[in-house]
């Protein structure tokens, strides 16, 4: 492999485009490629079409520096890259647990078609274990005799709203191949990451393909599992975060991803616990993952808990005034999809209830899902006459909101604390009716 590959990325969402600015960051020539021609515009112009933090000075900064550039065109790709980053989508299927794999397919299958020269394609997407060998099938019957064309496949593990420093300094890198060329060449691409120390796993593509689902069935399984508490601790008394304290002092169990709320949501964990079961069944073992049913079931009913609080709060939700604090599904995204905070202001709004909505960046999202719900400009307009509030995404502004400097707004003092961040005596004091899930809704069991 050449010392300095030219690098494609395939996909310009949330994944591709960190992927694609960051190589650039590490000296790369760059381009992105998108089937979007908006999308692909105004990312040329050093506008990024969705919220994340630092990635815009990144774009920006190699718009200049001229290493990262963007097309629409897949064939430009195939001829300019030496490596190609697969990093397209692979959503929950309509009225189907499985991941649809077209976009996977489709961008594998066109480069291998249209590539000239030798080259790697490196799989960045979140994949049903056994892709990588059907795609190296597919490569196979699609390339030119003339080329040889690699297959590596090496899952990301970003977080939104930290997409550029997981990228930058990843935890971990894994690598899954037969060709132990395709393992060399991206040792060369993370060579910065290596000489900072970083782990660099090198394995054959099931295990890559799995470790990936893996880590995120089991962020999945720490979130429902000390929601699953919050069920009891709300039945019998106590307090969930102080649990979660005390377990989490155990370092073989560790206090991260034990924050019991409203639960998880977003692009990958809910879609990809579900496409795990999807394809373990296909193979047979439908009992081995059926405790990411329960995952999944307890992740919801935490959703059906909010709704039901306010029911017993508010006796009747008809008309009244409810204000939701927060859309997205965790702060500093503007992501809404699968969001535990649009779906409970959405249930609340379908059982009747005059819903206003505020959130820092998801409303425009937020509007295009759901439209009938009101969104509010501010935070103030949005507390306008609520007969209770409920905090379902820990913005900072919300975290730091002054009991005392809101209670103007309101027609009853009343507040729901969807994901413990909080400070219930601060409200208390002011005068405010405080709920938080796990703690301090006993009193309202029916
Ligand atoms: C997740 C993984 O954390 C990443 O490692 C992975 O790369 C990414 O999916 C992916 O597959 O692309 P992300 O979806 O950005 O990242 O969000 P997380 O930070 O994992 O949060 C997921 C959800 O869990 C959010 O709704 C959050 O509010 C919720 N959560 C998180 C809790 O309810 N409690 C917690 O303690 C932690």
């Amino acid at each position: 492999m050449i010392q300095k590959p030219k690098i494609t990325v395939i996909g310009t969402g949330y994944l591709g485009a960190t992927h694609a600015a960051s190589m650039a960051e590490l000296g790369f020539d760059v381009l992105g490629v998108d089937v979007d021609p908006a999308k692909i515009e105004k990312l040329t112009q050093g506008i990024l079409p969705f919220h994340e933090p630092e990635l815009p000075e990144l774009l920006l900064k190699h718009a200049g520096t001229g290493r990262l550039r963007f097309t629409t065109s897949i064939q430009e790709a195939a001829e300019y890259g030496d490596i190609h980053f697969i990093a397209v989508g692979t959503p929950q299927k309509e009225g189907d647990n499985a991941a649809d794999m077209t976009y996977v397919y489709d961008a594998v299958s066109s480069i291998a078609r249209l590539a000239n020269k030798d080259c790697l394609i490196a799989g960045k997407s979140t994949v049903p274990v056994g892709t990588s060998r059907e795609l190296l099938k597919l490569i196979e019957r699609e390339k030119s005799p003339d080329v040889e064309i690699q297959l590596a496949w090496n899952p990301e593990f970003l977080r939104e709203g930290f997409a550029v420093k997981d990228t930058l300094e990843p935890d971990r890198l894994i690598v899954g191949a037969e060709d132990q060329r395709a393992v060399k060449a991206l040792k060369l691409v993370y060579a910065d990451a290596i000489s900072r120390e970083t782990p660099f796993i090198a394995s054959d593509f099931e295990t890559a393909e799995l470790t990936k689902v893996a880590a995120n069935a089991f962020l999945a399984t720490k979130i429902s599992f000390i929601n699953a508490f919050s069920e009891v601790t709300e039945r019998v008394g106590g307090d969930i975060r102080v649990l979660a304290d005390a377990i989490g002092y155990d370092a073989r169990i560790g206090r991260r991803f034990l924050n019991a709320g409203v639960g998880f949501g977003g692009g990958c964990l809910p879609k990809d616990i579900r496409a795990l079961q999807a394809r373990v069944s296909e193979l047979g073992l439908d009992r081995t993952m059926s405790f990411l049913h329960e995952i999944d079931q307890i992740n919801l009913r935490r959703r059906e808990r909010v709704v039901d609080l306010v029911k017993s709060v508010l006796h009747e939700l008809t008309d009244k005034k409810i204000a939701v604090l927060g859309a997205t599904f965790k702060p500093n995204s503007d992501d809404v999809r699968d969001s535990p905070a649009l779906d409970v202001a959405a249930q609340l709004y379908n059982a009747g209830a005059d819903v206003s909505v505020y959130d820092p960046q998801g409303m425009p999202n937020s509007a295009k899902r759901f439209p009938r719900l009101t969104y509010a400009p501010t935070i103030e307009d949005c507390l306008e006459g609520a007969e209770i509030v409920l905090l379902l995404t820990e913005w900072t502004e919300f975290r730091e909101l002054n009991p005392e400097a809101v209670s103007t707004f309101v027609s009853r003092k009343r507040i729901l604390d969807g994901r413990n961040v909080l400070d219930e005596t601060k409200w208390e004091r002011a005068g405010w009716e405080f709920y938080a899930l796990g703690r301090r809704t006993d009193r309202l069991i029916p």
